[in-house]
């Protein structure tokens, strides 16, 4: 008897607890649910919420490689922090954004606040998307809670050890160091100039990679206003972004209207560029399936943003010589030269490119005759004032697909000794990325 009076003791606290937080949840559940603005679940508004999404590359960030849509657990490494991962954006009750409000949703684009009231890092670009009208707003809202599929997965916890994943810090940050606000038009300028500026710094957030950085590691310009816009980002993941403002040396000043057209649907204009890494990404998610008329809006704004000089002497896409000491070399035997396991066996560079590189780049670096493979004559990548580019393609490769067209270079990581990938590097620098008359 008295077994059973503790026991029923013990239970009782743990049976009102049960009972409490199931109706808790419950509550919580409908009142988020009831907070949901289900006026703005209309077609129209859906689709055009769709195409934003694509032009902010939510995609990019929200999609683990191999995921489902949106479901975020995409990792990211915070350098001195440690991994971040992405937020599950579907409309899911439990681990997505299904039963936020237009103004919880607002708040996470616009200002970086996000669930419970929670600062987000700034790895989520809040400081450009804050550009974002109210109007466009709406649209992007009624496309992630009525327009998507609800993903159930959660994302795996981040790692970041106790003292700094602590937030609040966050909103010291973005006190000191964010100043940005909806885009206001300018009224000097054409209405495809402002559309342009529009998508620049706001959905397609450019300046996130190619604007640099401050010393806590905010950007230091958010449009065109402001010193260095788009004059070069930091080394992020291996890949820098270059200074894309019309300087006719450090930046793209030289390019023609065509040449920037085709290389953002595209990411390849043979004797010029060609988009590998994050740029890639951004082609293959998010440049590629927008309108021409907004490429071309984009295109009049970049074209006309302050040009700002930098230290390269010549511009990155106009060095180097075709290669000439690779020809005599043809016909000897290089699997020597290319064997990983025996380092000692060092080779010279041209070697190493007439055995690994020249099947597509060409025998002399010019690449196939209808530009299919690039040219590495005249290459922004290998011409670049610094090799980052250039050793993460050699290393990892170049994958990009547009319009159902896959192009592909494989990566040589695992074939290259250390020694190896140094000589090679040194050799392509030196004959395709020689400045102009040498
Ligand atoms: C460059 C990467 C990146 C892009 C692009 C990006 N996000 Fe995010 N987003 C993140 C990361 C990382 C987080 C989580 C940040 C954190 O935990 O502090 C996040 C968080 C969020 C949150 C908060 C979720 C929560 O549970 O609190 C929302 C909402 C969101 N993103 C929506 C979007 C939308 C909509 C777009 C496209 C317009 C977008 N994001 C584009 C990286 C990105
Ligand atoms: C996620 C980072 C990221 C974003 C966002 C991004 N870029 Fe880039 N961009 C890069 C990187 C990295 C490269 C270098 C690619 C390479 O060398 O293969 C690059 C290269 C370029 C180039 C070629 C420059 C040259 O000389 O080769 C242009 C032009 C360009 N980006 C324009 C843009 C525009 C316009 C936007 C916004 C619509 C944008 N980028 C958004 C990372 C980014
Ligand atoms: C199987 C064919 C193939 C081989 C082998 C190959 N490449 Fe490529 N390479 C490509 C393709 C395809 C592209 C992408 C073209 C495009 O973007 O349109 C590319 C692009 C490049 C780029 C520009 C990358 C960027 O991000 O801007 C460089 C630099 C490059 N290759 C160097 C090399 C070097 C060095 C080697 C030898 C170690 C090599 N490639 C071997 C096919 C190849």
């Amino acid at each position: 008897m008295r077994l059973l009076r503790l026991s029923v003791m013990l239970s009782a606290p743990l049976l009102l607890w049960w009972v409490v937080s199931v109706l808790a949840q419950e509550v919580w559940d409908t009142a988020g649910a009831t907070e949901v603005n289900t006026e703005l679940n209309l077609p129209e508004l859906i689709d055009k919420g769709r195409y934003l999404a694509i032009a902010g590359d939510c995609e990019a960030c929200h999609t683990a490689p191999g995921g489902k849509l949106f479901a975020g657990g995409r990792a990211m490494e915070i350098p001195r922090l440690g991994t971040l991962y992405s937020s599950n954006i579907t409309p899911d009750i439990n681990v997505g954004i299904g039963g936020w409000s237009l103004r919880e949703f607002d708040r996470a684009l616009r200002r970086g606040i996000g669930k419970m009231g929670r600062n987000l890092y700034p790895a989520m670009p809040y400081e450009a998307y804050a550009k974002i009208t109210d109007e466009d707003m709406r649209a992007l809202y009624a496309y992630f809670l009525f327009g998507v599929q609800p993903v159930h997965d959660a994302v795996p916890a981040n790692r970041i050890p106790k003292p700094l994943s602590a937030r609040w810090p966050l909103k010291v940050w973005n006190w000191l160091f964010v100043d940005s606000e909806v885009y206001q038009p300018r009224p000097d300028q054409s209405d495809e100039w402002n559309r342009g500026a529009y998508l620049v710094q706001g959905l397609a957030h450019c300046g996130e990679c190619h604007t640099p950085r401050g010393i806590a590691f905010q950007e230091k310009a958010y449009d065109e206003t402001g010193r260095g816009f788009l004059s070069g980002g930091p080394v992020l993941d291996g890949w820098e972004a270059y200074n894309i403002t019309p300087d006719p040396v450090s930046g793209i000043g030289k390019w023609s209207r065509e040449q920037l057209t085709q290389y953002l649907e595209t990411g390849h204009v043979n004797r010029l560029a060609q988009a590998g890494g994050p740029m890639a990404e951004a082609i293959e998610n998010s440049l590629s399936k927008m309108r021409g008329s907004d490429i071309a809006a984009m295109v009049t704004y970049l074209r006309d943003i302050p040009p700002v000089a930098g230290e390269a002497r010549a511009p990155r896409h106009q060095r180097g010589q075709p290669a000439s000491e690779v020809i005599i070399k043809r016909g000897n035997p290089i699997a020597v030269d290319t064997h990983p396991a025996d380092a000692t066996k060092t080779s010279d560079g041209a070697r190493l490119y007439l055995g690994m590189c020249a099947s597509c780049h060409g025998v002399d670096g010019t690449g196939t005759p209808d530009g299919y493979y690039p040219s590495l004559v005249n290459n922004s990548t290998v011409g670049a004032e610094s090799d980052h580019n250039l050793r993460q393609a050699v290393l990892y490769g170049v994958r990009r697909t547009v319009d159902g067209h896959k192009k592909m270079m494989p990566g040589f990581a695992n074939q290259l000794s250390e020694q190896q990938y140094e000589k090679l590097v040194n050799y392509l620098r030196r004959t395709f990325a020689a400045p102009p008359g040498k």
